[in-house]
């Protein structure tokens, strides 16, 4: 199978899935904290979360799908793959179910509390969606490193 159209389907999954969470981590964030009050805040990123989740879920089934797919491609197994490439394979499977977990258990609670207009409870999944998506941010960015340096480090 040719390498190319999965590499570029990968590592376009990767910058929209990290780029995106870059955004909204370090820009959108700090400005909604500092200019809206929180039904207005909150209602915001209901609606960000709407948008963005979509696309996170391509990214979630395209990477591993692609990823997995260009390893036995290029290396035939697990064993015969370079150190950079398992420790992409397992900070992306970690990522995955880090995003999984938020998505199934804060982001369902967050949901209805904003449609039940219950901001308390809503801002409380708020900050537990904003943990999760920092460490999926600080994997995902850590995961380009490697892929991309990585071969020259180890
Ligand atoms: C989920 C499991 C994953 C697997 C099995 C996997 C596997 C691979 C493989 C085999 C390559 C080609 C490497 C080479 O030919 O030397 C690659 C490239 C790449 N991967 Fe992953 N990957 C995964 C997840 C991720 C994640 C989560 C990210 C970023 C957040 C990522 C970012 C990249 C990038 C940027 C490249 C291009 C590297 C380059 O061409 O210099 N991968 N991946």
């Amino acid at each position: 199978m040719n390498q190319a159209p999965l590499l570029v389907l990968h590592v376009l999954a990767t910058v929209i899935w990290v780029g995106g969470m870059f955004f909204a981590h370090l820009v959108l964030r700090p400005v909604a904290m500092a200019q809206l009050d929180a039904p207005a805040r909150l209602t915001l990123w209901s609606g960000v979360f709407k948008r963005f989740f979509p696309w996170v879920w391509v990214a979630v089934i395209l990477l591993p799908l692609t990823g997995f797919l260009l390893l036995f491609g290029a290396f035939g197994s697990m064993a015969d793959a370079p150190p950079d490439v398992h420790v992409m394979s397992g900070l992306g499977l970690v990522m995955v179910a880090i995003f999984i977990g938020l998505w199934s258990i804060p982001y369902r609670r967050f949901r209805a509390a904003v449609a039940a207009q219950h901001w308390k409870a809503a801002a409380h999944q708020l900050t537990l969606i904003r943990r999760l998506v920092a460490t999926n941010l600080t994997l995902g960015l850590t995961t380009v490193v490697v892929a991309t340096g990585g071969s020259y480090f180890f």
